[in-house]
């Protein structure tokens, strides 16, 4: 069994870490399969958003694969963390929207996953947390760093610390996830807002997240130069001429996807 799913719809790439037996916990080999996954996504023109989410009802991922992480030593615990990291790199990096259907249980890895995504919608019934410290270890693949900048630092680290789970309404009150759904409506909403991204300018869509992602690193002049030049690249598109004359001779530009 692949412990990794690619099914297309149309522009969407639906993508499913596929473990059901062990709550879709991410081993080496299945992180190396999702890296994999998301670079050959990230390329292809006929992608216009990429939706992420597990097999089953139960979980989304329940974190890096424990049995892997035995006896690691140093190296090995370094390794493990940078291998984790340079997919959530990748996610983060994608010029393609990567939107995360939390289907279930979010913990460790799973949640961390998760935080490089550029949305999250949970079910309902979805547990998130960083249980790390109550196994003895610590987060690896981003957490410590991607959670205090998304929900401040007093409640990620109320989560890192205490290793709780929390359910899917505080995960929206504390701004971790967008929206939460009803477990069987989950899919289908995520995609209609999926559907709403494709539907818009593919190139100004991956200029715009480069914008806001890149610019989150740097100093507010720094970023504003960023979207200074982002904007004079989008200005030399076919795609803007298009999107700009359609709407003054009020018809549907012809780059239009759906
Ligand atoms: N790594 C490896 N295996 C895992 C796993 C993980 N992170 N999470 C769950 N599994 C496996 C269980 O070992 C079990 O396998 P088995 O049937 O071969 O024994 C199977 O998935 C089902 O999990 P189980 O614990 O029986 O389900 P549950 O409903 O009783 O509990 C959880 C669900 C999520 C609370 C529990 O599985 C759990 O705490 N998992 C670890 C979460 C974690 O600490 N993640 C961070 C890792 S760094």
């Amino acid at each position: 069994m692949t412990s990794v799913l690619v099914d297309r719809e149309g522009y969407l790439a639906i993508v499913t870490v596929n473990r059901p037996d062990k709550l879709n916990a991410l081993d080496y080999d299945t992180i190396t399969a999702l890296h994999s996954a998301i670079d050959e996504l990230s390329t292809s023109d006929d992608v216009g958003a990429i939706i992420l989410t597990g097999s089953g009802e139960k979980a989304f991922v329940a974190g890096a694969d424990i049995g892997g992480l035995v006896g690691q030593g140093v190296l090995g615990g370094k390794t493990n963390a940078q291998h984790g990291q340079a997919l959530t790199t990748a996610i983060e990096s994608s010029p393609k929207p990567v939107i995360v259907a939390i289907n279930g249980y979010a913990l460790g890895g799973g949640l961390e996953l998760a935080l490089s995504c550029d949305m999250r919608f949970a079910a309902d019934s979805a547990k998130l947390g960083l249980p790390e410290v109550s196994l003895g270890i610590i987060p690896g693949y981003g957490g410590t760093q991607r959670l205090p900048r998304l929900v401040g630092m007093g409640n990620a680290l109320q989560m890192i610390l205490t290793g709780d789970h929390i359910g899917a309404e505080d995960a929206l009150r504390i701004g971790l996830v967008n929206a939460v759904f009803p477990a069987a409506g989950l899919l289908d909403g995520v995609k209609k807002i999926a559907m709403r991204i494709v539907s818009r300018g593919p190139q100004a869509v991956a200029l715009a997240k480069q914008a806001a992602r890149r610019g989150a690193d740097m100093s507010l002049e720094q970023g504003l130069e960023l979207e200074a030049d982002l904007f004079g690249a989008i200005s030399s598109t076919e795609e803007m001429d298009e999107g700009l004359k359609a709407f003054l001779e009020k018809r549907k530009p012809g780059w239009l996807r759906s």
